[in-house]
């Protein structure tokens, strides 16, 4: 990491709580943030806009390869069509590697990030001075991402829910490109038990002890 620039990696299953703590853990350290999953939405968002195929190949690299900014704010990213679109081209080698520089680049820039993601720690940011794994028990998550739905309106049962996180978790960590995995060197934390706020002192304390800031 160059000097001048704190790189600290959230990787974690979905609805682990990682988006929020990474979230909250760059405000307490004064760093930026970058949701990298918001990335690959973007790219399986602008295929599905242009009519193309995200499981192709060529349509999706076409897609990561002219990327802005504003792609990343697309109102339609957290639609489920566009979640199962992100899964397919996230599984591409060439989606993954055209996506590489800037995750680097963006963590590089002083200050620094939070970057939160799958591989953050083991490919984008290896030699990243902190790493947190964040995990919870899937029926955890299931009964998180239950309530969240339920707040939103949605009306959808528990059971949809923790299939649909299976069915999310056995794809992440199945593929071939990148599968989701704690880094050797990564520090766990189980949210199961935890309180967002809990959570929050927890990761603070790891970053404060891996770096010797605050
Ligand atoms: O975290 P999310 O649901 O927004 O991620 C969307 C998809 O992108 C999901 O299939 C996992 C994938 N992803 C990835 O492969 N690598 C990352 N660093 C972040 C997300």
């Amino acid at each position: 990491a160059d000097s001048g620039a704190l790189v600290i990696a959230v990787d974690g299953p979905v609805a682990a709580g990682k988006g929020t703590l990474a979230r909250s853990l760059a405000k307490a350290f004064g760093l930026r943030y970058l949701d990298t999953g918001s990335l690959y939405r973007a790219v399986g968002a602008r295929v599905l806009a242009a009519g193309g195929d995200p499981a192709d190949p060529e349509a999706a690299l076409a897609a990561a390869g002219g990327l802005t900014e504003a792609d990343q704010r697309r109102p339609e990213l957290r639609d489920e069509a566009v979640g199962i679109a992100a899964s397919q081209v996230a599984a591409q080698p060439a989606v993954r590697a055209a996506l590489l520089d800037y995750q680097r680049g963006f963590g590089r820039t002083p200050p620094g990030a939070v970057l939160d993601g799958r591989d953050i720690g083991t490919v984008i940011f290896p030699d990243a001075p902190v790493k947190l794994f964040v995990t919870a028990s899937v029926e955890a998550r299931a009964r998180r991402r239950h309530a969240e739905l339920q707040g939103r309106g949605a009306d959808v049962d528990l059971a949809a829910v923790l299939a649909d996180l299976e069915a999310r978790d056995a794809r992440d960590s199945g593929r071939q490109a990148a599968p989701l995995t704690a880094a050797a060197d990564a520090r766990l934390l189980d949210t199961t038990d935890l309180s967002i706020e809990a959570a929050l002192e927890t990761a603070i304390r790891m970053v404060v002890d891996a770096t010797g800031r605050k």
